[in-house]
């Protein structure tokens, strides 16, 4: 089955083509040039970055896919769609007006070229990014279940059970800030650029995690869900002390203290949870889940346990992409889950998976 999946939940316009959950082309258009000096992402901007940019968008990934050569976006498009077999697009959650590009040109394309359309969750795109396939079928991986996600990025923080693909369970989640988000905001408050979460990454990498005493929010809690707008504002009130020198010349010592504060919070909770539901596999994904430091300490918890994990193979698959909403399309298409009245799909910013 081959596959035109759309993506435009937040800031990165994106398309991709698979057959079945090998991906034959994706291309991401990222925004992040556009939002930087705003310090976060601007709803309208990337309203208009998206519908400037996802017939673009599109006709690449067509393009590539199926080596169409030396034709206009409209001939690409025209063409391309008549190898495609079903359009998978993410309906939600994300930001509202970014979302409707995305779900409106997916309702255009299956209306007019006669298409099967199924609506996509974009968490559950995160938590099935492990198993989009390159052209060749790698990596072959089988989870067992249940299984035990960990999916962490700017916008969401989620630990899941899989009971089976489209069967989970939230058993956490963020009562908050994200994990991606918290480290966005301390990177500003420290004056680095947007995202933060890769400069803090570069900057840790020669800080001490220690220099700073910061607080583990619910880390003693029963349940499993998050906090990172308490540590946010403890790291706040001691930087908010210290002068510009001292930040100036710490900033790698800021950066590792706050960045291991996070990752620990995460990882006492993905722990508790192995021990609560003695899962059969683990899984991590989402854009956080891109940061070398956090993939080792996950790595050594899973040997620990003696537990298979997956990640993302690639880092552009931790973040946002076309490639695994159109891996949930695949499973969604084998249990028939079509979405019927094409002209009622809508976008859902507030989507659960569960
Ligand atoms: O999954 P994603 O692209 O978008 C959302 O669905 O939110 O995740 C973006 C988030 C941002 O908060 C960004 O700072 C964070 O992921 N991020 C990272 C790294 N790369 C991206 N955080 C830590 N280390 C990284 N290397
Ligand atoms: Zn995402």
């Amino acid at each position: 089955m081959k596959i035109l999946a759309i993506e435009t939940s937040c800031d990165d316009t994106c398309a991709a083509v698979l057959e079945n959950t090998r991906v034959l082309s994706s291309v991401i258009s990222s925004q992040t040039d556009l939002h930087q000096k705003w310090g976060g992402v601007v709803p309208d901007i990337a309203k208009r970055a998206h519908l400037e940019r996802i017939e673009p968008v599109i006709a690449q990934a067509l393009k590539k896919a199926f080596n169409l050569k030396g034709k206009n976006i409209e001939q690409i498009i025209n063409e391309g769609i008549k190898l495609i077999d079903l359009i998978a697009v993410t309906v939600g959650p994300g930001l509202a007006i970014a979302l409707s590009v995305g779900v409106n040109k997916a309702k255009e394309m299956a209306l007019k070229y006669d298409k099967k359309l199924v609506a996509v969750n974009h968490i559950e795109g995160h938590i099935l990014s492990n198993l989009v396939q390159n052209r060749s079928g790698l990596p072959k991986r089988e989870i067992k279940f249940p299984a035990l996600t960990l999916t962490t990025s700017g916008g969401h923080s989620n630990l899941v059970i899989i009971h089976q693909i489209g069967k989970y369970e939230i058993i956490g989640e963020t009562l908050d800030d994200a994990a991606g988000e918290a480290l966005d905001k301390a990177a500003k408050m420290i004056g680095l650029g947007y995202p933060g979460g890769p400069i803090i990454e570069r900057l840790a990498e020669t800080g001490n995690k220690n220099w700073m005493e910061l607080p583990r929010p619910l880390s003693h809690h029963k349940n499993f869900d998050f906090s990172f707008s308490g540590l946010k504002t403890a790291f706040y009130y001691q930087v908010k002390e210290f002068s510009q020198e001292k930040i100036n010349q710490n900033l790698n010592n800021l950066a590792a203290s706050f960045q291991n504060a996070v990752f620990d919070s995460l990882l006492i909770k993905f722990r508790k949870a192995i021990q609560r539901y003695q899962p059969k596999t683990l899984l991590a994904s989402g854009g956080v889940m891109a940061n070398h430091a956090l993939r080792k300490e996950m790595r050594k918890l899973a040997k620990e346990v003696n537990l298979p994990l997956f990640m993302p193979p690639k880092k552009e698959l931790n973040t946002d992409n076309a490639a695994m909403i159109g891996v949930v399309g695949y499973f969604k298409a084998g249990r028939n889950e079509f979405f019927k009245n094409i002209e009622e799909l809508d976008r859902d910013p507030r989507a659960k998976i569960a």
